[in-house]
């Protein structure tokens, strides 16, 4: 709707409705054009030989920051049980608050693809829950893909899941949901026999239908060999250079967390020191009655 506003020439009318154009997009709720991460786009980085980027967050604020940064997909992981909650396995965490944590992220990200964790005990061994606990992740949160951990074991969850319209994404290689059963957090399939089982369940997972595949911590020569058997992108954690994108889980490689350190992390920042050093100076500042000051007062 424009007015008609008297006495102005028609170039400067030209130039007001196209500084209410770049206005309406700094106002507040005015969202910009943004292009979406699809798992098709996913699938188009892979065939270009573009690499894919993707870390965890488990609520709104992170979420914010690294979708503005620019990162491609965000897991909302059960390592949440770890990094959030303190847990020591991935075990304990909940659908339900798998799903809180994943409507957190939701509600923060404009351009990343979301990926949420379907929790231990939500999909094993029942596809028909499997199904249930995928649709309520998407119903509830407003995600837009689910991941589960195993190969063969699971075809039958993920053709379900897939069968109602849910991308699918599987995880190979140390599954720390099975922890109890490997016994420990170590390089997993550096023995032919499982790289060969690895390899072959890589393969049965595409056939299946999942739009990607997460390997974690196993020899870089196996990860690459994946990466060029399979179509579907593969990211890779402690999985080397030779595939198609790579994960960490935030917490970590910001160096929030400090005693995590396997070879495969880099670490990107301190946040840990830096945050105790401002909340140090903020108890300093309180003790000595420095803070508030005039200025920071009514
Ligand atoms: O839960 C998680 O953070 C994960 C990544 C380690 C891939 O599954």
């Amino acid at each position: 709707m424009f007015m008609e506003i008297k006495g102005i020439k028609n170039s400067d009318k030209i130039k007001l409705i196209l500084s209410f154009t770049e206005y309406s997009k700094l106002m507040p709720g005015s969202k910009k054009e943004i292009k979406k991460v699809t798992t098709h786009i996913l699938q188009e980085m892979k065939n270009k030989g573009e690499k894919i980027s993707m870390l965890t967050a488990y609520d709104y604020s992170m979420a914010r920051i690294i979708d503005n940064a620019g990162i491609d997909v965000i897991l909302v992981g059960d390592s949440a049980s770890n990094v959030m909650a303190g847990h020591e396995t991935t075990l304990p965490i909940t659908l339900d608050q798998m799903i809180y944590h994943a409507s957190s992220v939701v509600r923060a990200v404009n351009r990343a693809l979301i990926v949420v964790d379907l929790p231990f005990g939500s999909y094993q061994g029942n596809s028909k829950e499997a199904l249930q606990s995928s649709v309520r992740i998407m119903k509830e949160s407003g995600a837009h893909a689910v991941k589960l951990e195993g190969g063969k074991e699971v075809k039958e969850s993920i053709e379900r899941i897939l069968s109602a319209g849910i991308p699918v994404m599987g995880h190979l290689g140390l599954t720390p949901q099975s922890i109890y059963k490997f016994g420990t957090y170590s390089v997993r399939a550096k023995e032919k026999v499982e790289a060969k089982a690895l390899l072959e369940d890589a393969e049965l997972l595409e056939k299946s239908g999942c739009f990607g595949l997460v390997l974690e911590k196993i020899p870089a020569n196996l990860a690459t060999s994946v990466s060029s058997r399979v179509k579907i992108p593969v990211i890779g954690i402690g999985a080397g250079g030779g595939v198609d994108g790579q994960v960490l889980v935030l917490h970590d490689m910001l160096g929030i967390t400090n005693e995590f350190s396997p070879r495969f992390l880099r670490r990107y920042a301190n946040v840990y020191e830096s945050m105790t050093k401002g909340v140090k100076k903020y108890i300093s500042d309180v003790k000595a009655r420095d803070f508030p000051n005039a200025n920071e007062q009514y």
